[in-house]
């Protein structure tokens, strides 16, 4: 009986191993689906970061293409609005030359008449005196109150003076037209050295000696035998203007910083023009300020860099420079300066311009 018991015991036991054994296997193999499962999950997550992180760079990379695309708008709506104002104001000043210019020409062109009538009547008061040297009472006062003898001298001086006067403003018109090239919206063959005298005459009153600047600003041009060049004539003036009033305001810092009287300092501008070679010229505009120093070289052409104050720079000059040098003409613009030495502004351009 008791044996019985044991074989059905042993049968049992038997039994419920299999049924755990079973219940192992199973739990077995629900682990290792389990761990198959956060594998598969862990290597999804893995796939979705390194999406993630892909488009994270795609959407920086896009920013950055936006930042170009706007700051080539902002430079784009700069060179517009300046250009809008350049031709507005070339219009004007074209119109205010052309004005001037007949009215100046009259007096110009009258005024060596009226020099020679007027030595007549006064030779013609000569011979007058010498026949008659003891006219009426009247005519005797008449000397005395206008000073005749004083007329006599100085009148020579006075049309002379006068003349200069008008064949100034004749320059002034010329080079305010020179200058303004309305005419020349495309392509011209010009004298570049037109161009320079053109501006240097708009800019003489800036090179004079004044309350805040002790001493004039000396002009040295040394001027190479240029060939005509193809250029946009007008915008190549803006250039020149930028540059060469850059140079004054940077000699009449160096004027009060030097105290060019003490110092013995001579503020200087020197230009200087030269063939390259076949294809290409070079204008270097010099001064010999105070210099630019490393950090502000590299931001020179920036638009809105400026170190000049509020109200004084709005710092488009040279970037506005640069974008028509380089990029309209195709040509090259560089500043080489060292603190304490002064700048030069390099300016090369090709002799003719091909379409582009
Ligand atoms: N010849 C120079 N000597 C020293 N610094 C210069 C010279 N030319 C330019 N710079 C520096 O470069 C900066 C930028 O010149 P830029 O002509 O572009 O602007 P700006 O003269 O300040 O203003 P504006 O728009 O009125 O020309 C100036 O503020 C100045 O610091
Ligand atoms: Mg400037």
């Amino acid at each position: 009986m008791q044996d019985i018991d044991y074989a059905s015991r042993l049968k049992e036991l038997e039994k419920t191993i299999r049924i755990l054994q079973k219940k192992l296997e199973r739990s077995e193999a629900d682990r290792q689906q389990l761990e198959n499962a956060s594998e598969v999950r862990e290597a999804i997550l893995k796939s979705v970061i390194r999406e993630l992180e892909a488009s994270q760079i795609a959407l920086e990379n896009r920013g950055q293409e936006l930042e170009t695309i706007l700051g080539n708008l902002k430079a784009l709506q700069i060179k517009l609005v300046e250009s809008e104002k350049m031709s507005a104001l070339g219009v004007l000043v074209a119109g205010i030359a052309h004005e001037i210019n007949n009215p100046v020409s009259f007096i110009y062109g009258n005024l060596s008449y009226a020099n020679n009538y007027f030595q007549d009547v006064l030779d013609l008061l000569e011979i007058y005196q010498q026949h008659y040297p003891n006219p009426a009472i009247a005519i005797q006062e008449k000397i005395k109150e206008i000073e005749l003898q004083f007329i006599q001298e100085d009148s020579k001086k006075l049309f002379q003076s006068m003349m200069c006067g008008a064949e100034r403003i004749c320059e002034i018109v010329k080079s305010l037209r020179t200058f303004s090239r309305l005419d020349e919206a495309e392509f011209k063959t010009v004298d570049i050295h037109d161009g320079i005298d053109s501006t240097l005459v708009i800019l003489n009153n800036r090179f004079k000696a004044s309350s805040n600047k002790l001493c004039d600003i000396q002009i040295i041009r040394k001027y190479g035998n240029l060939p005509l060049v193809e250029c946009y004539a007008g915008q190549l003036n803006q250039v020149f203007m930028n540059i060469l009033a850059n140079a004054t305001d940077a000699l009449e810092e160096a004027v009060v910083k030097k105290k060019c009287t003490q110092d013995n300092f001579n503020p200087t501008i020197e230009i200087a023009t030269k063939v390259i070679n076949h294809d290409w010229i070079e204008i270097s505009i010099a001064d010999n300020g105070l210099g630019i120093a490393e950090p502000v070289q590299t931001k020179l052409f920036d638009p809105f860099f400026t170190t000049k104050d509020i109200g004084k720079g709005t710092g488009l000059g040279l970037s506005i420079s640069y974008k028509i040098i380089v990029e309209l003409h195709g040509g090259n613009l560089e500043c080489h300066s060292a603190p304490g030495t002064g700048a030069n502004f390099i300016i090369q351009i090709p002799i003719r311009q091909y379409t582009k």
